[in-house]
């Protein structure tokens, strides 16, 4: 085989190699969340990650955000079979919560965390124990996250939140979530809530001076 003869043969492993690479950047640049809408702007270092196809990233670290409030609606209050029998403890990532103090709105991209967190098996009737500061409930195991996200444009169908369900069960948790169907959680949210959010709760944090 002449060198002409080689670089014809070797001439579309080449181009095959390019494209690939193309696809690769392609990959890279448009997929796996890096590129967020351009209506995130500044707030695309610490809001949301979206995955090519459209579902939020569990976030990184979330343990290190602002600790709001821990809802806890336990079983021996709700005859013996309350939805959520754990703690809700919710987290708002710090630069929301900066923005929140400032403005007295959540801003575009405002991650609420819920984790639930199971209660420490009890020893009386209403689940509750004995512990040294005294007879009541306690955390043990995580046991779920759900979140809601606020974007105008993404969920304008639901008030500007979405809202993602990432497992109710022991860690580890799904690593991304579709938004959830709008009767499954942003309906009770639209029916229930302060614009969205039941912010009552956690406003003695969000709102301390
Ligand atoms: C039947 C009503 C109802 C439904 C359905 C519901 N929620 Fe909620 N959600 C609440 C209430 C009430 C709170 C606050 C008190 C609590 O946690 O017990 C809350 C709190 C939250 C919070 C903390 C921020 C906030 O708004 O207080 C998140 C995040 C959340 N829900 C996500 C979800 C997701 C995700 C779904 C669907 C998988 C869902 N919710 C379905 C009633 C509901």
């Amino acid at each position: 085989m002449n060198l002409n003869e080689q670089s014809k043969l070797a001439k579309p492993t080449f181009n095959t190699r390019r494209g690939l690479m193309a696809v690769l950047v392609a990959a890279t640049v448009f997929g796996g969340g890096v590129i967020r809408d351009a209506h995130a702007g500044s707030m695309s270092s610490w809001g949301p990650k979206w995955t090519g196809n459209g579902e939020l990233e569990l976030p990184a670290g979330y343990h290190t955000w602002v600790f709001l409030g821990s809802p806890l609606t336990p079983h021996a209050l709700n005859d013996g079979k309350a939805g959520f029998p754990e703690y809700h403890n919710v987290y708002i990532h710090p630069e929301a919560f900066k923005l929140y103090r400032k403005t007295g709105q959540f801003p575009e991209g405002t991650i609420l965390l819920k984790e639930l967190q199971l209660t420490m098996p009890g020893t009386h009737d209403d689940g509750s124990r004995v512990e040294a500061s005294g007879r009541g409930y306690f955390p043990a195991a995580r046991n779920g996250i759900d979140i809601a996200v606020k974007d105008g444009k993404r969920f304008k169908e639901t008030n500007g939140w979405g809202f993602f369900n990432f497992g109710h069960h022991a860690p580890p948790y799904a690593k991304t979530a579709a938004a959830a169907p709008k009767d499954a959680c942003a309906g009770c949210h639209i029916a229930n809530a302060d614009n969205m959010v039941f912010t009552k709760f956690y406003s003695p944090i969000l709102n301390a001076k």
